[in-house]
């Protein structure tokens, strides 16, 4: 049974475009996969514990040294890591916010990049991080107001949102990334008409073929 991974991550939940599009993707995937199983993750309406003390001193301690207090405390990094290991692929929406990813999306991804068990760190190996997970295919709907920041545009240079994402999802071992993106929300002109269509296309597109 192939399994989907839906992450949201929009502030909105009405008119929101990041969540109209991983909705459509979702239902094409479905019914392109009548057996498919679906986890839906909903980072606003459920947001990850930022990290803290508890956290990082349990995360950095050897697995063997670790309490039962301290596997606690990893316990909804373990519950979001099995998410992702149990997919077969993912899907994320994101909006930009303020050139970035929204906190609750950082958030999640601190509770889920963890030494040792999303990536390894040896300073004695070439090089001395690896990833631990198997990479399998990302799509990520991105949404902007302003198009210009998107790549090929001519503020691209304060596009921090896809680098960092690539960055984050690479460094624990997912690599298979597409960007769907859609630009000019705030303009709601034509631009954002033609830009909709496009991302629909793709992904009515990608639905049934990843
Ligand atoms: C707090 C906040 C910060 C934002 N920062 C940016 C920004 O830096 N650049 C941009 O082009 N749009 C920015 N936007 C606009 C959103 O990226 C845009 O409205 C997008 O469509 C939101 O996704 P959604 O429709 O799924 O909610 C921001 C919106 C909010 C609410």
């Amino acid at each position: 049974m192939p399994r989907l991974l839906v992450l949201n991550s929009s502030g909105r939940t009405t008119r929101s475009i990041t969540r109209r599009l991983t909705k459509q993707y979702t239902e094409g995937w479905l019914a392109a996969h009548p057996d498919g199983v679906l986890c839906e993750r909903d980072l606003t309406l459920h947001l990850s514990t930022p990290v803290n003390e508890a956290w990082i001193a349990s995360a950095f301690a050897p697995a063997e040294e670790r309490s039962p207090a301290m596997e606690a405390v990893l316990a909804e990094s373990e519950t979001l890591l099995a998410e992702i290991e149990a997919a077969d692929a993912l899907v994320l929406g994101v909006p930009m916010y303020n050139f970035g990813v929204p906190a609750q999306l950082k958030a999640y991804f601190d509770q889920i990049i963890r030494a040792g068990r999303s990536f390894q760190f040896d300073p004695d190996a070439e090089p001395p991080y690896q990833p631990l997970l198997a990479d399998k295919p990302v799509t990520i709907i991105v949404s902007v107001w302003d198009g210009d920041l998107l790549p090929g545009g001519p503020m691209a240079e304060l596009n921090f949102l896809e680098p960092h994402l690539l960055t984050m999802l690479g460094f624990i071992g997912l690599h298979s990334v597409d960007f769907v993106r859609v630009g000019y929300e705030e303009y709601q002109d034509g631009r954002l008409k033609k830009a909709l269509g496009l991302a629909e296309t793709e992904v009515a597109r990608r639905a049934v073929a990843v």
